[in-house]
C-alpha cells in the first residue's frame, strides 16, 4: 500500500478474530482525505467490524490504523473520537427522551477538550444556532424542539448523521444510515449525505449498490472479513468476483 501524506486513514494488516469467526482477517487499505468510499459486501462480511476497530470501540488482534499521520491502534474510543473520528451505529444511539435540538447539542460539546460548567449565553446561543442550522440542513427545522422518541425512523436516521456532521469531524464513517427505509427515503437521505460531506473524507458502509455506486470517489468490497475488490465504481460494476458473491440478489437491508 501507497502511504503519502495524501491519506488520512492508513489500514494496514488489521486482523480481529472472535473465537473462531475471522471478522476482520488481515485488511489494508488507506482512504485519502476528501475522498469518499463506500463499503459493501454481504451479511457478515466484517464491515461493521472494520468501523469498530477504527473507531476503536474494540481493539484490533493485529496490524496498524493511521489516522492523520498517527497510529492510533492502541487508543481508547474517547481518544479517537476527540482527534477527529465520528461514526453512527448501525442500531440507533439517539437520546430518546430529549429533543432534536438536545441531541444535535450534545453531539456539538461532546468533543470539547474540557467539560465547563459555565458557558456563557453567548456560546450557547452561538451553539443552539448552530444546531438550527444543521437541522435545516436536513430538514429538520420544523421539529427542532420536538422529543426524538417521537419521530418516524428516517427522521431519526437524518438527526443521527447530523450528530456526527455537527461534531466537525475529520472522518465521518457512516453504518448503513438508510437502512430499514423504503426506498425512496433512502435515496433522499444518501443525496442529503452526498451534498453535506462534499470535501469531507467520508466511509459509508450500505448494501444498496447504486447509493454506493452514486456516493463513492472507490468502492471497498468486503467478504468473508477479506477484501475481495478495491476500485472505482466502474471497476467495481465490471468485477466478475463481485458479481459472484452478489449472485442470488441484493443482501439484507438490516
Ligand atoms: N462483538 C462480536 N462478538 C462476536 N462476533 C462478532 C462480533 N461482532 C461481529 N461478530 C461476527 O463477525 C462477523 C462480521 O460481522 P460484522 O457485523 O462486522 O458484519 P457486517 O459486514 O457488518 O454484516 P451486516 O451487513 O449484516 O451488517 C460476523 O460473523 C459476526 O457474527
Ligand atoms: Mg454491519
Amino acid at each position: 500500500m501507497e502511504k503519502t501524506a495524501e491519506n488520512i486513514l492508513e489500514i494496514e494488516g488489521v486482523k480481529k478474530h472472535f473465537g473462531g469467526i475471522k471478522a476482520v482477517n488481515d485488511v489494508s487499505f488507506a482512504v485519502k482525505y476528501g475522498e469518499h468510499l463506500g463499503v459493501i459486501g454481504p451479511n457478515g462480511a466484517g464491515k461493521t467490524t472494520l468501523f469498530n476497530l477504527i473507531a476503536g470501540t474494540f481493539p484490533n488482534d493485529e496490524g496498524s490504523i493511521i489516522f492523520a499521520g498517527e497510529n492510533i491502534a492502541r487508543k481508547p474510543a474517547r481518544k479517537r473520537a476527540l482527534a477527529g473520528i465520528s461514526r453512527t451505529f448501525q442500531t440507533s444511539k439517539l437520546f430518546l427522551n430529549l429533543s432534536v435540538l438536545e441531541n444535535l447539542f450534545l453531539a456539538l460539546n461532546k468533543n470539547q477538550q474540557t467539560f465547563k460548567i459555565f458557558s456563557s449565553w453567548e456560546q450557547d446561543k452561538a451553539k443552539i444556532e448552530d444546531c438550527y442550522n444543521m437541522a435545516k440542513q436536513l430538514g429538520l427545522e420544523d421539529i427542532f424542539e420536538v422529543q426524538v422518541g417521537e419521530l418516524p425512523h428516517g427522521k431519526k436516521r437524518l438527526l443521527e448523521i447530523g450528530q456526527v456532521l455537527i461534531s466537525g469531524a475529520k472522518l465521518i464513517m457512516l453504518d448503513e444510515p438508510a437502512a430499514g427505509l423504503p426506498e425512496n427515503e433512502r435515496v433522499k437521505i444518501s443525496q442529503l449525505v452526498k451534498e453535506l460531506t462534499e470535501g469531507l473524507s467520508l466511509i459509508m458502509i450500505d448494501h444498496d449498490m447504486d447509493i454506493i455506486f452514486d456516493l463513492a470517489d472507490r468502492v471497498l468490497v468486503m467478504d468473508q472479513g477479506k477484501i475481495l475488490a478495491l476500485g472505482t465504481p466502474a471497476e467495481i460494476r465490471d468485477n466478475s468476483e463481485v458479481q459472484r458473491i452478489y449472485v442470488g440478489g441484493e443482501q439484507d437491508d438490516n
